[in-house]
């Protein structure tokens, strides 16, 4: 989750509340709860890497943050604002802009290229991209792992990419 830098210039500048906030969110499809209450923040001119492993719930994350799925209870807060009843459409002009596994548009561009890329698309603040987790890691300011639908671990980047049970666990390390 990447908070996009402001037009007019400093990204780092805070305000004191988060850019993202996700609150107790808890998503379902059917019987399966896939997420189990999970909180968040990102704050504005940080990079934030949420991993886990297959099946943890790091797309259904995503797609209630960006509206393609209802969550069944809890928030998410977009520059303080409610998402609930807003239209995919109307997050996006909230400014969050979700780039989903497989469907990279500029697939031919590093990760990086395509991050400074969508610094040149005004209007947006957040961007949500699904991509590898060692990748994540070193560029994030902030990691949250999720285990089966709930916050497991929360660390800078650069510790969770030094400990050996993410490591292993995540980073197809043995
Ligand atoms: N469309 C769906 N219908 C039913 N279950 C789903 C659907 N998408 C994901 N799930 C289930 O929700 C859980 C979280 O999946 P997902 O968010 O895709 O995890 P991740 O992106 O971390 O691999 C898993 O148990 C998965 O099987
Ligand atoms: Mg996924």
């Amino acid at each position: 989750m990447i908070p996009r830098e402001r037009p007019d210039g400093d990204a780092r500048v805070q305000d004191g509340s988060p850019i993202l906030e996700v609150r107790d969110l808890v998503a379902r499809y059917g019987q399966i709860t896939a997420l189990k209450g999970i909180s968040l923040r990102v704050d504005e001119g940080q990079i934030v890497a949420l991993i886990g492993a297959n099946g943890a719930g790091k797309s259904t994350t995503l797609r209630v943050i960006s509206g393609l799925l209802q969550p069944a209870t809890g928030d998410v807060l977009i520059q303080g604002r409610t998402i609930r009843r807003a239209t995919p459409r109307a997050i996006v002009r909230m400014g969050v802009v979700h780039c989903p596994e497989g469907r990279r548009i500029f697939t031919r561009l590093t990760v990086l290229e395509n991050l400074r890329l969508g610094h040149y698309t005004r209007g947006n603040r957040v961007l949500l991209v699904e991509q590898n987790a060692n990748m994540a890691l070193r560029l994030a300011d902030r990691a949250y792992v999720l285990e089966t639908g709930r916050i497991a671990l929360e660390g800078s980047g650069r510790d969770l990419l030094a400990n050996d049970a993410v490591r292993k666990s995540y980073l197809g390390e043995i």
